[in-house]
């Protein structure tokens, strides 16, 4: 598949266009820079529970790597990869070579600047040959996305007739869900399975992320640790209350079962 290369993240055509809203930009982009700042003073140990921004803790990224089984050595694409957590885990936990995009250039730099990971700055227009991609995930992304048949079709059209991917999408119980995060929008069981279908991907595994919810004590505490710097450094700053606000909106969504972490695994359709 296509790498990227070099110290900055690649600007791939098209990025800018999907980089939406005050609430996202605050959330994916300045905290995301603010987040590595934290995590590089806190230290190493701190690293990947302060990259992993909506993907859940250990338990979920070992379910997705157990179902997934990359060979150790081969390129991992991570759509969306934000701070880079999840990817640098995979890079630990299965000795894959990741290589990430993300739209926000906060998030990529963290990324490369927490992990040294490979980032491509795109959206979902994806610089990737078809059919390259063997193994990888995009991990909450779904709900962000405004055109998401878009965002579907291009993760089918890389995917290579073996390939498995990796999906964490926040489903919600109905159509109409109050009091979402902006720029967030949920599809049903329903609307996803027709979003998968449409776009020629089949679902070979699936479970949910509550069932996986417990993080070890370590890595809550880190989590925490990075939480608490950043309220210390940037509290009074209105993109930091705004993130804030996201966070929280979600979190009372799922409080509520009014959204539900749904993990699947998907390959392409047979022709
Ligand atoms: C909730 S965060 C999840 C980040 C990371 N996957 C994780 O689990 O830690 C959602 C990410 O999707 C990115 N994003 C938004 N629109 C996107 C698009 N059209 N294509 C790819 N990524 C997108 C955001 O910038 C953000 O970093």
């Amino acid at each position: 598949m296509t790498e990227a290369a070099g110290n900055a993240p690649d600007d791939a055509s098209g990025a800018g266009d999907d980089v939406r809203g005050d609430a996202m930009a605050a959330e994916f982009d300045t905290v995301a820079a603010w987040t590595a700042d934290v995590a590089l003073a806190l230290g190493p140990d701190h690293h990947v529970p302060a990259g992993c921004r909506g993907s859940g803790g250990p338990a979920a990224l070992h379910w997705f790597l157990d179902h997934l089984r990359p060979a150790p050595g081969s390129t991992f694409l991570d759509v969306g990869a934000g701070v880079g957590g999840p990817a640098a885990f995979a890079a630990r936990e299965a000795g894959v070579r990741p290589v990430l995009t993300e739209p926000q250039a906060g998030a990529c730099r963290a990324a490369r600047r927490l992990f040294d990971l490979p980032v491509v700055r795109a959206a979902s227009a994806l610089p990737v040959r078809d059919a390259a991609v063997t193994s990888g995930w995009c991990l909450g992304v779904l709900c962000t996305v405004e055109d998401q048949p878009a965002l579907v079709r291009e993760l089918r059209r890389v995917l290579a007739p073996d390939g498995r991917l990796g999906l964490l999408v926040y489903v919600a119980g109905q159509d109409d869900v109050r009091d979402a995060p902006e720029g967030n929008h949920f599809p049903t069981a329903e609307s996803l399975g027709r979003l998968l279908a449409d776009a020629g991907l089949v679902v070979e595994q699936s479970g949910q992320l509550a069932d996986f919810a417990g993080t070890p004590p370590l890595w809550q505490e880190q989590a925490a640790a990075v939480e608490a710097e950043l309220e210390r450094r940037h509290g009074s700053d209105e993109r930091f209350r705004t993130a804030e606000r996201q966070s929280g909106r979600i979190g009372r969504l799922i409080a509520r079962g009014d959204v539900r972490g749904t993990m699947l695994v998907v390959r392409p359709a047979r022709a």
